[in-house]
């Protein structure tokens, strides 16, 4: 039956006309601002306020990073309007706040008040991060992909007026962010932990002694999350796992770290950065924060900390290192996914075709660096913001910035680091990917490009010690090229796969949609998706996870769950299809029977294939 893929690939075209980046995908307005263009925020408090603010930010460790609140006024500035808040600032980070440039913390003053539905908002100055768009990419990635994630946008400071630089923008995991993305009541947000110390892990207990209730007044409230982690280590199956915790949600987190090389987070040797959050169905879920080293970013063997093979070479692509060498031999994630990685793979393969393809990211990345290249310019020819006279310095320059954001791996021989280019990372690592976990990079189609090959081909693995060349620009930085480089590629303009994210996304959420308690809603919708019009009567067009999808002028839509297609006498009628009044097969496919009535196919009863 050749039928399905001309409908699908019909569909798909119909979608990608006009489809941007975004359509589908949930953003806060803030960042939907900062898509778009580059505001200002313009801190004034009292000017002694900021000197000894000044004083408390020169700190070498950590530790002695001030805890102050200061009042203050922010002006925000965008598209020609300005508008006035009160918050209280602060410094902000936890490494960030030894540099130069430290972080800054800022909370809208007045309970229901917000910064276009931000609370809480982190400024940083990524100083380690030459592209400066490691934050933004990953967190466009997480969203993109259906995971709940932190947003990630742009600013230019002013504090009593003096120029401090550019920033990266986020928002910050909070009880009122909580409540927010998960449509929860405050109290409903005290089992929320957040692991933030270095070397924290699960299956050694440490992650009870090193996470924290996120909310200071809840600090003795540890309870549930050491019951957690005690069950989490005792459970031997996923079955186990799964009364616990929401399993492919977390699983598709997974395969996010390791698409992005990501080892600040879960798998890798510091296991921090994460929250843990238990939703009121009592189910787990874990949401990653802080994403200036990711992409390959301060990867190479002097990091090695385990005992993987690759530590022996001096030479690694490490974006071919598979994932069982990558993650630091947690039994969770062996259970999860190295005993069988169907799942794994599935999640995976969807972010790959949502986003993490070499056609809609590299894109998206285009925009994003068209649209602050001239900020990071006059941020990197000023050295604005260095108050931290203490602090660890580091400098990258705009030719850095340029070369960073495409293919150009940059060794920062001062600060010991290597930093694999942005385009040159994700092409790499989609690479490698493909071939192991068999994704078609050759179909020209958006139904068949960057999608999982069935049944699944045999992994190919490309080996990881491949030479790297340096060539040194001067004592403090060198230029780094993988061989062979990578050949020139333009990204297809045509391929888009904005289908609504439904393979690993939080399952609460998704009930919780479906609750019909408001009869005019579907579950769709909740993914920006219309109900279909026609409701049951709607001719079924793909069915992904138990979901059936239709189309209606052009756009995906939603058939409700209780149409009961199961209870048709002939399978073929959801799709559009006749009854056949005969039972001569004709053609039998996934689908179902086939036989033909005047030349057009028809579905074959059910009750033909009894006794
Ligand atoms: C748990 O593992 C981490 C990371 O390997 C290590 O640093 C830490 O000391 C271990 N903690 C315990 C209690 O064994
Ligand atoms: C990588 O390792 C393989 C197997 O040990 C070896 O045959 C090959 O020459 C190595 N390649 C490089 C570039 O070192
Ligand atoms: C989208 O997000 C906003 C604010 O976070 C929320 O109020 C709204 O309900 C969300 N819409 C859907 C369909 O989830």
């Amino acid at each position: 039956m050749k039928f399905l893929n001309i409908i699908s690939t019909l569909s798909f075209l119909a979608l990608s006309v006009n489809a941007g980046f975004w359509d589908n995908v949930n953003r806060t307005e803030l960042f939907s601002i900062m898509e778009e263009s580059v505001p200002e925020m313009r801190i004034t408090l009292p000017e002694k306020k900021w000197k000894k603010m000044i004083e408390e930010g020169q700190v070498v460790e950590q530790e002695e990073k001030s805890e102050t609140d200061y009042a203050a006024n922010l002006k925000f500035i965008y598209e020609g309007k300005e508008e006035n808040y009160d918050i209280s600032f602060k410094f902000g980070g936890k490494s960030t706040a030894t540099f130069t440039k430290p972080g800054y913390n800022i909370k809208i003053k007045g309970s229901e008040n917000t910064l276009h539905g931000t609370k809480n908002i982190r400024l940083r100055s990524d100083l380690r991060d030459a592209s400066m768009m490691r934050s933004k990419v990953t967190t466009d990635i997480l969203q993109k992909s259906g995971l709940i994630a932190t947003e990630v946008g742009y600013t230019e400071l002013y504090i009593n007026d003096e120029y401090m630089g550019f920033w990266v923008v986020s928002d910050s995991i909070k009880s009122k962010w909580i409540q927010r993305k998960f449509g929860v009541s405050e109290e409903q947000t005290k089992p929320l932990y957040q692991c933030r110390a270095d070397f924290i892990r699960l299956d050694n207990g440490s992650a009870k002694q090193l996470c924290v209730n996120a909310n200071e007044e809840y600090k003795d409230y540890m309870e549930p999350f050491n019951n957690f982690v005690d069950a989490v280590n005792a459970a031997k199956t996923r079955e186990d796992l799964e009364k616990i915790m929401d399993v492919d949600n977390f699983i598709k987190y997974l395969a996010w770290e390791y698409l992005m090389g990501s080892w600040d987070h879960f798998s890798n040797v510091y296991g921090h950065n994460i929250y843990w959050y238990q939703q009121p169905n009592g189910k787990w879920v874990i949401i990653p924060y802080d994403h200036d080293i990711e992409l390959g970013q301060e990867l190479w063997t002097t990091y090695c900390k385990g005992t993987a093979p690759y530590c022996d070479y001096d030479d690694v692509d490490f974006a071919r290192v598979p994932y069982d060498q990558f993650e630091t031999g947690h039994p969770i994630i062996r259970t999860l996914v190295h005993n069988d990685d169907t799942k794994f793979r599935e999640c995976l393969g969807d972010i790959v075709s949502k986003v993490f393809n070499p056609d809609t990211i590299l894109i998206q990345l285009d925009k994003v660096k068209k649209l602050i290249s001239p900020y990071v310019k006059r941020d990197r020819d000023t050295l604005a913001g260095r108050i931290n006279k203490k602090g660890k310095e580091i400098i990258y320059t705009y030719e850095h910035f340029l070369g960073n954001t495409e293919y150009t791996y940059v060794h920062n021989i001062v600060n010991t680091v290597r930093d694999y280019g942005l385009k040159d990372w994700i092409r790499r690592r989609y690479e490698y990917v493909a071939a192991y976990y068999g994704i078609n990079t050759e179909a020209t189609t958006s139904d068949k490009k960057h999608k999982l090959i069935e049944p699944r081909p045999e992994p190919v693995i490309l080996p990881y010690n491949l030479t790297v060349t340096s060539e040194k620009i001067n004592d403090d930085y060198a230029y780094l090229t993988i061989q062979p480089p990578l050949p020139k590629y333009t990204p297809d303009k045509n391929y888009a796969d904005d289908r609504v994210p439904v393979i690993g996304v939080n399952q609460y959420l998704l009930s919780k949609s479906e609750n019909p308690s408001n009869p005019s809603k579907c579950w769709s919708e909740a993914f920006g998706y219309k109900c279909c019009t026609k409701g049951c009567k709607t001719i079924v067009n793909v069915i992904e996870n138990g979901k059936y999808w239709g189309a209606e002028n052009g756009e995906w839509c939603g058939i409700p769950d209780n149409c009961e297609f199961e209870k048709d006498e002939c399978p073929g009628i959801k799709y559009g299809y006749e009854c056949c009044e005969k039972c001569d097969v004709v053609e039998t496919d996934e689908l179902g029977q086939w036989g033909a009535i005047n030349g057009e196919w028809c579905s074959i009863k059910k009750s033909c294939n009894k006794q």
